[in-house]
């Protein structure tokens, strides 16, 4: 339960409504409690007018009308309706404050949630499903809600009424009131017991339903593969077996809800027997009138719902803490706060790496190993090298998504960790390996992340540079084609040139491009090459690639493997080396010839 106090900063937020609601609670309780004792005197006046033709004492005053039998019970009948429409009202209201309230919470935690989530490190990210971070977002934000709201709501309104109504019953006849109210510790065990069952069984369910759901979302996503495969078959047996576990634990839930409510009203017709019985024996002895009877059994009907609620109030609680816990394991993770100050608008003497080695985070695998090299501002650097070679992992420390885990990255002079990482980043364009377009329209795409107006001029020339244009004019919307799930899909050379066009939009100082151009034909890589030549003569342009003929031209480059360079220099240099470069490129003009 302790999880829930990290709530109150909310709740405090919204104490006003809480107070208000609770104002509402009290009131629509005054107003049930006030019906029982009314129906307690129109029968006993009722009766009294029958048996002895007197009127009950407070019927002196009222009209002629209202003087007969009939007339009594029509006029307690009038009193309980509107007492009843009362507390309607209030209990509209008590919704009105205090469900609302937890709307605003979910609202408020929903926003921090993902602010955090935005604050936190790469390492964060490579540790947790994506899916863990939604169900937290979504569904374990949805039951805090439940208590905030719901739960919070009902047991203030259960503890009013319990409290009310006990103190009315035993006030009337505490004797009476201790053997009606024998049955309803069993009930609450029982209920208590039941929706344990039952929550146990909606958990499971809920986990069968999100297995089901992702299974056939994969399916579908993957469709081209399962079909190249023919592989329907097996994976329409795989979702049977899937979808029968699911309807199993669903019957089983229909059998527990089944025995719910007869349970419930047994024992409930068990405290009305009692009271009929005892209140009967008391009528005898001249202790109890027939009223008092019909009176307690009102009373009894009234503590059906509270305590029958208990239970469910009980896991609402419970389940909200357990979420709570969730949300806090998250929201208590550290945010990887950006400590730099330094401000740079240009990149004037050079990248400097100081015997760089890293290990992403939670794995102790050295992927770069004592690295150390200089790029120098306004040249070409080209990086090569074998698969898994660690080129991906110099790109994404230059752009600080990562930082080194020994050694230093100095740029212009600093370590890279003393400038503001965001301001720092608009040196860079950066086109990533695995090019991640949003589904949204490729304008907004190519501009994503800028501010400034001269993107927008930008823009016509940055797409022609990655030669995307010809391929945009033939869209019949253009470069208002909306991409991913709800429009067309780009091919892959496709993407990777919209990468490069986002890149070049914002006239980066410092182009960085790795493997950009891996899925585009030679013609168009030197077609895009010329035109990145040309771009901005004094950008500093730093490209990783698997060919030699993309970075041949370069001022320096590096080849790695297994981490560590082995080879550096300029192309002929290299060449001259007659070493795995060497190797490379007599490889690859041999099957460009
Ligand atoms: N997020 C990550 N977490 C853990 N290990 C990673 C991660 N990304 C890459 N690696 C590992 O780091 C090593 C270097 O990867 P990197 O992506 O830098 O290689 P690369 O040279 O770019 O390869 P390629 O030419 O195939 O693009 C690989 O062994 C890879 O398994
Ligand atoms: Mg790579």
């Amino acid at each position: 339960m302790k999880s829930l106090f990290s709530l109150r900063k909310y709740i405090l937020r919204y104490k006003k409504y809480i107070l208000l609601g609770f104002i509402f609670i009290l009131l629509s309780n005054v107003f049930a409690v006030v019906i029982p004792p009314i129906v307690r005197e129109s029968v006993d006046g009722v009766k009294l007018l029958v048996d002895k033709g007197e009127l009950p004492s407070f019927a002196q005053d009222l009209p002629a009308f209202f003087q007969t039998s009939s007339g009594l019970a029509l006029f307690a009948g009038l009193l309980v309706l509107g007492f009843a429409l009362l507390k309607g009202l209030c209990m509209f209201f008590m919704r009105m404050t205090i469900i609302i309230m937890s709307r605003h919470i979910e609202y408020e935690q929903k926003n921090d949630i993902f602010k955090h989530y935005q604050k936190l490190g790469q390492g964060f990210y490579g540790k947790n499903y994506t899916g863990d971070l939604m169900n937290r977002i979504s569904d374990d934000v949805s039951k805090v809600r439940m208590f905030t709201g719901p739960a919070i709501m009902y047991s203030l309104n259960l503890s009013c009424m319990i409290i009310m109504v006990l103190s009315l019953m035993f006030y009337t006849n505490a004797e009476i009131t201790l053997y009606v109210l024998i049955p309803l510790p069993i009930l609450a065990i029982t209920i208590y017991l039941v929706s344990d069952a039952m929550n146990k069984k909606s958990d499971r369910i809920q986990r069968k339903l999100s297995n089901l759901t992702s299974y056939a979302q994969e399916t579908f996503a993957g469709i081209h593969v399962v079909k190249s495969y023919a592989a329907e078959d097996d994976y329409t047996l795989d979702f049977e077996s899937i979808n029968e576990e699911y309807k199993d634990d669903n019957i089983a839930l229909v059998k527990i809800n089944g025995v719910f409510m007869p349970a419930v009203m047994g024992l409930v017709g068990l405290s009305i027997l009692i009271t009929v019985y005892m209140g009967g024996n008391a009528v005898v002895d001249g202790a109890f009138s027939i009223g008092n009877i019909v009176e307690f059994i009102i009373y009894v009907t009234m503590l059906t719902w509270p305590v029958a609620s208990l239970g469910y109030v009980t896991s609402l609680v419970q389940r909200g803490a357990a979420s709570q816990k969730r949300i806090d394991e998250f929201m208590n993770v550290e945010p990887d706060e950006d400590k730099g100050k330094e401000l740079i608008a240009k990149l004037s003497k050079s990248i400097e790496f100081n015997n760089v080695s890293f290990c992403y985070p939670e794995t102790d695998v050295w992927v770069l190993k004592n690295v150390s090299f200089v790029i120098e501002a306004n040249e070409k650097f080209g990086i090569i090298g074998t698969t898994g070679s660690g080129k991906s992992t110099i790109a994404k420390l230059l752009v600080g998504v990562y930082r080194p885990t020994k050694g230093a990255i100095i740029v212009d002079g600093l370590p890279i960790e003393q400038y503001n990482r965001s301001n720092l980043n608009k040196l860079f364009g950066y086109v990533a390996q695995d090019v991640f377009l949003f589904s949204e329209t490729l304008r907004d795409n190519i501009l994503f992340g800028s501010t400034d107006a001269t993107d927008e001029k930008n823009l016509k020339r940055a797409i022609a540079s990655a030669s995307l244009d010809i391929e945009i004019n033939g869209f019949p919307k253009g470069l208002e084609t909306i991409l991913g799930e709800r429009g067309i899909t780009l091919s892959g050379g496709q993407k990777q040139r919209a990468a490069i066009a986002r890149a070049l939009v914002k006239d980066p100082e410092i182009l960085l491009i790795d493997d950009g151009l891996s899925a585009v034909d030679t013609k168009t890589e030197v077609a895009i090459k010329n035109s990145l030549h040309g771009w901005n003569k004094s950008q500093t342009f730093i490209n990783i690639s698997h060919r030699v003929s993309s970075v041949q031209d370069c001022k320096y480059i590096l080849f790695l493997d297994h981490g560590t360079i082995i080879e550096q220099g300029n192309h002929t240099d290299m060449i001259r080396l007659k070493g795995l470069y060497a190797d490379l490129f007599d490889k690859q003009m041999m099957v460009e010839d």
